[in-house]
């Protein structure tokens, strides 16, 4: 059961009258006309209506409401966590080709039938562009898909082990015994797609918690998923109060593992909370998570000038700075900052279009909502407070929807409180160090990395960048030499750090998938 050869989802180019731009505006028509939906939990296949409201709005326009969605309640978290275990069994015992086919089925719906659909409930939902909503849920959703039945099918291959005379051994990979709990979060409709999707592929149940600010987004991948012949039982959809849901489901005594992306500050909890039930559980939970990050770029002496500044633009202020790779902290050597550096930059960012995503030309939308707003702003005020020095940007107006402007803070210390904290937001802060200071420099960038998710290095002399990357291996689980630090590939880059940016099991990789196996080691005697 060999499976078709598995390639990257091509991007398209929206360019003005080409026929993608045309079926993606009338998928976001489709949607601005019919909105609010009504979004129901999805228990055993079947919608559950719990009555408890709760509302998405639109992050560009807030007193607009995307969805108003069922929070499950605690009756329906326990139904949604003993169905998925009652399903487990037929799921778990079907044939893996036949698993495989419903998952290269959602690939195909993904990039093909619901394309504009998806793209546009993101687009809406969560505040992003035609080019980083397709990223995301067109194309690394699909990807995420087509890239995991291939891994699962090389694990799921019988792993022949040394055979002895009169014996074989052999080493078989299970599903996890209990159910998986995925909790998801806004910033990539794809991610959603992926924590339900890998551990499912390989004969889980899952129960997802996504997050409120991109419900009908993955509400929608859900319609996928059932469409493409995910059986009732196997991915619950329980959207709903954050700590009730996730609680009653780490509080069972079949929590088998927990797989999310989302803060730092939360996974850390979540992890408390599951080391204090230790003894409830049957087996030890597995614990996969992607959390925060403050990505660096570091610009040596030798850097291609323009290369570096355009590349920092995006890194930065694609999708208004909230992924999860998103550059938040430049150094940049003196002679390239004041050889053009200065000058490019700003006369760049100051092009930038922002404003409403849904219009063409929008590099720069909205944040998420009031919380993401109030921190981001907040945190130029602290950087204003601390003699950081606003070279661009640097206000926020909410009054209609959550918009920040593209925001770059020049700092006197390399340890300030922008330079060194997660902000999540257009918000750049630069650090210019003496050439001569290089060493010195890639230190403070060691210390500092409280986390260690992505960075860049920029350099014409490959002996400079190798001497940064060995020093800063640890404060780093993507590194990208005269690149942005954002924008990692399914299969090409596998994504994830330590520290505090997580596991670094590697989304988009095969290592990932060994996190929701059991083995089983056998040996026949003949
Ligand atoms: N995987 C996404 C990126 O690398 C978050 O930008």
């Amino acid at each position: 059961n060999k499976i078709p050869e598995i390639t990257n989802e091509p991007m398209k180019s929206y360019a003005p009258g080409s026929p993608e731009r045309a079926a993606l505006k009338a998928a976001i028509d489709d949607i601005q006309k019919n909105l609010p939906f009504e979004v129901p939990c999805i228990i055993n296949g079947k919608p559950v209506k719990t009555g408890k409201l709760a509302k998405q709005t639109l992050p560009h326009d807030h007193a607009t409401t995307l969805c108003t969605y069922h929070e499950a309640d605690e009756a329906t978290v326990a139904a949604a966590i003993d169905g998925a275990l009652a399903a487990k069994s037929e799921w778990e015992s079907m044939p893996w080709a036949d698993r495989a086919a419903i998952f290269l089925k959602a690939a195909e719906l993904v990039a093909g039938k619901y394309r504009y659909k998806i793209m546009a409930a993101t687009m809406i939902g969560q505040g992003k562009n035609a080019w980083q909503a397709e990223i995301d849920s067109a194309a690394e959703l699909a990807d995420f898909l087509r890239f995991g039945v291939k891994f699962v099918s090389e694990l799921y291959a019988v792993q022949p082990a040394r055979n002895s005379p009169g014996a074989w051994n052999r080493t078989e990979y299970r599903p996890l015994e209990g159910f998986v709990l995925a909790v998801s979060p806004f910033n990539f409709t794809a991610i959603g797609g992926n924590l339900t999707a890998a551990p499912a592929m390989l004969g889980n149940v899952v129960v997802w918690k996504p997050s409120p600010a991109a419900t009908y987004a993955n509400y929608v991948c859900h319609q996928i998923f059932t469409e493409a012949g995910v059986p009732p039982g196997v991915i619950q959809f329980t959207p709903g109060p954050p700590p009730e849901v996730v609680a009653q489901c780490i509080n069972h005594k079949l929590f088998a593992a927990l797989h999310f992306t989302g803060s730092t500050h939360v996974f850390r909890k979540l992890w408390k909370d599951i080391a204090a039930n230790v003894d409830v559980y049957r087996s030890y939970p597995r614990i996969v998570g992607e959390t925060g990050g403050k990505n660096f770029h570091l610009v040596h002496k030798s850097a291609e000038i323009k290369n570096a500044v355009l590349q920092t633009i995006r890194g930065a202020f694609e999708y208004s700075g909230q992924k999860c790779s998103a550059l938040s902290r430049a150094y940049i050597s003196k002679s390239v900052w004041e050889g053009g550096f200065k000058d490019l930059l700003l006369s760049e960012v100051a092009k930038i279009k922002t404003g409403n995503q849904l219009e063409w030309e929008t590099f720069v939308g909205p944040v998420i909502n009031r919380v993401a707003f109030d921190k981001i702003t907040g945190y130029i005020k602290k950087a204003k407070d601390a003699g950081g020095e606003i070279l661009a940007g640097g206000s926020g107006d909410d009054s209609k929807g959550f918009f920040v402007q593209p925001t770059v803070i020049l700092s006197k210390d390399p340890k300030s409180v922008t330079i060194v904290e997660e902000i999540f937001g257009p918000v750049l802060t630069l650090y210019v160090f003496d050439d001569a200071d290089y060493e010195k420099i890639i230190d403070t960038i060691d210390e500092t990395s409280e986390y260690g998710l992505t960075g860049s290095i920029f350099s014409s002399d490959r002996k400079a960048l190798i001497f940064a990357d060995n020093k800063l291996r640890n404060a780093a689980g993507n590194v990208y030499y005269n690149e942005k630090c954002t924008g990692a590939v399914v299969g090409q880059q596998p994504f994830g750090g330590a520290r505090g940016s997580g596991t670094n099991d590697k989304a988009g990789s095969m290592s990932i998938f060994y996190r929701f196996v059991s083995a089983r080691s056998i040996k026949e005697n003949f």
